[in-house]
């Protein structure tokens, strides 16, 4: 529900959105993730093994482990079952929502216009995804929502690194936001967790 959302989207300002493949280096990188101040882990269900991943990250102590790319019914039971304490969407579609009001872990849809975020809003939902936030416009598009969707919290992601990071923190209507660019995909494949380390650490420090 919102209350469980808000409280684990105000621990960090940055939730790492993680595509990974290879389980026998999930502990690793969330290790180095936690170890640097970002504990909110997104990770995608676009790989095979991603409910594996999502599996050993969850034991790592300190992650919150969530899911992301949730477009099903079954990716909610899955994510649920392997550890998940809350799930992404890129949308939100009617049916999604309804559906994961059988699922016990809160939901972060994805929105992309004040339409969407009403509607996502008149069924209950408070805390939304803006995606993709460069590509939607940005700043100044959350910045507009602001007045006539005031109850309504934003998270947004795509697009987004340290440096415009700073600039979406700084709106009224964002609680967090997302984003890969923590987590580069050289660093992964080369085993560098000391330099994913400190980009977390960088990350972390971001006024939330
Ligand atoms: C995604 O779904 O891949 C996320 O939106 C991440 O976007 P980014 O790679 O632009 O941070």
């Amino acid at each position: 529900d919102a209350a469980t959302l808000k409280s684990i989207l105000s621990v960090a300002p940055v939730v790492p959105v993680i595509i990974h493949d290879d389980v026998s280096s999930a502990r690793n990188l969330a290790e180095a993730l936690v170890a640097g101040g970002l504990p909110n882990l997104e990770i995608t269900l676009r790989t095979p093994n991603a409910l594996k991943v999502i599996e050993e990250m969850a034991k790592v102590k300190g992650a919150v482990v969530g899911s992301g790319t949730v477009r099903r019914k079954k990716d909610m039971k899955a994510s649920r079952d392997a550890g998940c304490q809350f799930m992404v969407s890129p949308g939100a579609p009617l049916a999604l929502l309804e559906a994961a009001e059988d699922i016990s872990i809160p939901l972060l849809p994805g929105i992309a216009s004040p339409t969407e975020a009403m509607a996502a809003s008149l069924m209950g939902y408070s805390y939304l995804k803006f995606f993709p936030a460069e590509a939607m416009g940005g700043t100044p598009v959350l910045k507009a929502f602001a007045s006539p969707l005031p109850d309504i919290m934003f998270c947004p992601t795509g697009g987004i690194d340290i440096e415009n990071a700073k600039i979406y923190l700084g709106l009224s209507n964002v609680i967090c936001v997302g984003g890969s660019w923590v987590v580069p995909a050289d660093a992964i494949a080369a085993g560098d967790f000391d330099r994913i380390e400190a980009l977390a650490r960088e990350a972390a420090s971001l006024a939330q």
